[in-house]
Parts: C-alpha cells; structure tokens; sequence
C-alpha cells in the first residue's frame, strides 16, 4: 500500500492586517479521503484554505505537512504535494486554456522549465477528463463561466499531487457540471488515493461526496465528523442560522437539508394577513 502525506492544522491564527478571522483552529484531514468545509459565508472558509496551502502565513500555530510545519518547507516541496484552486482565481491576460492547464506543472518542472513526458500526459489527462479538450486554444477570459471553471478545474489535476485543496470548485456551474466535478473529485479519489479537501456551498451535495465533514462557525470548527453525525438540525441552526429539517437524501441516503423559512412549515408560517380568495392552499 503506498502511504499518503498527512495533514494537520494545530491551532492555528489566520486573519488580515490586525483582524483575526481563523482564531485558533485545529483539523486532522484524513489522508486519502474527501474533507468537505462548509459554513456561512465569511466564516473563514477560504482564509483557512489560504493558511493550508501556504498562501497566508499564520500568526500563530502552525500547518503540519507529514509532521514539518509548511513554513519550514520550500515553496516548491510543498507545491508538489499540495494544490489549490482558489476561490476566485485570476488568469493571466490572454493566457490560453491549454497553457493555464500547462501551468499546473510548473512546480515540477526543473531549472529550464522544459516539459517532459509525464507533465504532456498530465495535462492531456486533466483536459480529457474535464472535457476541456475542445477549448484548448481558445484564451481563458473569452470563456463562459462554466467553461472556465472546468479549464481551472483541469489546471489543479494537471498538478497531480497527492493533495488538492478546492475552494469552491463548482462555481458557476449548473447542476449536471456540479454533480460531474465531484464524481470527476471522487474517481481521482478512489483511483489514486488524493486526498481531497473542498469548500462547498451546497450542503447537501457536501454530504452526499464527504468522508469527513467540517462545519466552520466565526473562523472555528463548530463540528465535524462523518455527514450524517455532524448534519442535524440543531448544528444547522448554529452554523447556518436556519432552522431545517433533515431527511435522508433517496439517491444516497445522507443527510438532506430542506430549509423551512418564514413562509412554510406549519407552525413556522407567519399568521398575519388575509389570505386571498382562491389562493392555493398552504402546505
Ligand atoms: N484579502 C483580504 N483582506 C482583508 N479581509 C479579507 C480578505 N479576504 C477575506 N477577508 C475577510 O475575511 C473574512 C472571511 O473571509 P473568507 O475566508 O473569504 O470567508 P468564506 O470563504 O467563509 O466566505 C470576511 O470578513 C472577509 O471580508
Ligand atoms: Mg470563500
């Protein structure tokens, strides 16, 4: 069995300027599994993302990359065994899909930047296997949405390291490409072994691809676990603000999270107003 680096944040203090946002936080990532964060917005999610790649140095505690703090480690060590697509990549002007695939194989090229055999069929892999082929000439910023997403998507598993930090990789993508990006995360997953940590907006498709799950409130682990230990109705409350039911999802099985708002759920329902002739009925 081939062994997978670990990854480990001790207690670590994140913010900008004199504002802490991550204010002492610790995880354990699994090695070779999916972690999937999710929280409100601004609760830190991307800041930690930031500090775990190495983007943003902590002001106290530290990441541990197989038991050696990131920042003892060269940019370049760490780059090879940890990618990040960002929230809001930018590329560079006029840059090409194709060449932005190519750049994640920078930190593994040598000295003269020449490409070998395997950064060729890193790249091919990546575009075929997010169809992204067809778009390899075309410049980044002529891309629709999705498109682009997909081509930055390719340009983090072109990096082929043994860990990829995704900060909200489905973006911009309707919900067949979003469903696709995760089976796409999961088959790398289960095929190689990557260990996979993503934000994720949707909470009920976190649940559904998550190993592990961490649920972040105001820069701290509010809880984590397994999806369905973590996902109840009062951890919903606490870290969304928004009282839920939850089923289980009848494609998987995990949790799911039906919202209910002011103006469904019964009791929940506001009371005042005249309701209008031949309105349908509340349910
Ligand atoms: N580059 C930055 N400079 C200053 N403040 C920032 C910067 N990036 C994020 N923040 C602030 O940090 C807080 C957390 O942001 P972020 O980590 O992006 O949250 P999330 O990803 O959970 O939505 C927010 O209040 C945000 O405004
Ligand atoms: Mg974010």
């Amino acid at each position: 069995m081939t062994t997978h680096h670990r990854l480990r944040v001790e207690d670590v203090h994140l913010g900008y300027d004199e504002r802490e946002i991550v204010g002492g936080l610790s995880l354990e990532v699994p090695p070779s599994r999916i972690t999937m964060i999710v929280g409100a917005n601004a609760c830190g999610k991307s800041t930690l993302l930031r500090g775990i790649a190495r983007l943003l140095r902590p002001t106290a505690g530290a990441v541990y990359l197989d038991d050696r703090s990131i920042h003892q480690q060269s940019t370049r060590s760490v780059a090879t065994v940890v990618g990040i697509l960002p929230q809001a990549p930018s590329a560079p002007d006029g840059i090409t899909v194709g060449d932005l695939v190519a750049r994640g194989r920078y930190p593994h090229q040598g000295w003269f930047g020449r490409r070998t055999a395997e950064d060729e069929a890193a790249v091919a892999e990546a575009m075929l296997a997010t169809g992204t082929v067809d778009l390899a000439d075309r410049p980044v910023d002529e891309l629709s949405g999705g498109q682009r997403q997909r081509a930055w998507i390719a340009m983090a598993l072109a990096q082929r390291t043994d860990i990829l930090l995704l900060d909200e990789p489905t973006t911009y993508l309707d919900v067949s490409h979003q469903v696709e990006v995760l089976d796409l995360l999961t088959d790398l997953n289960r095929r190689l072994g990557t260990t996979i940590v993503i934000v994720l907006h949707d909470l009920n498709l976190a649940c559904r691809y998550a190993d592990h799950l961490v649920a972040m409130k105001e820069g701290k682990v509010a809880a984590e676990g397994r999806p369905s230990e973590v996902v109840t109705e009062a951890t919903v409350t606490e870290v969304f603000g928004m009282p839920s039911r939850i089923v289980a999802d009848p494609v998987s099985g995990t949790p799911m999270v039906v919202p209910i708002g002011r103006h469904h759920g019964g009791a929940a329902a506001p009371s005042s107003g005249p309701v209008p002739v031949g309105a349908p009925e509340q349910r």
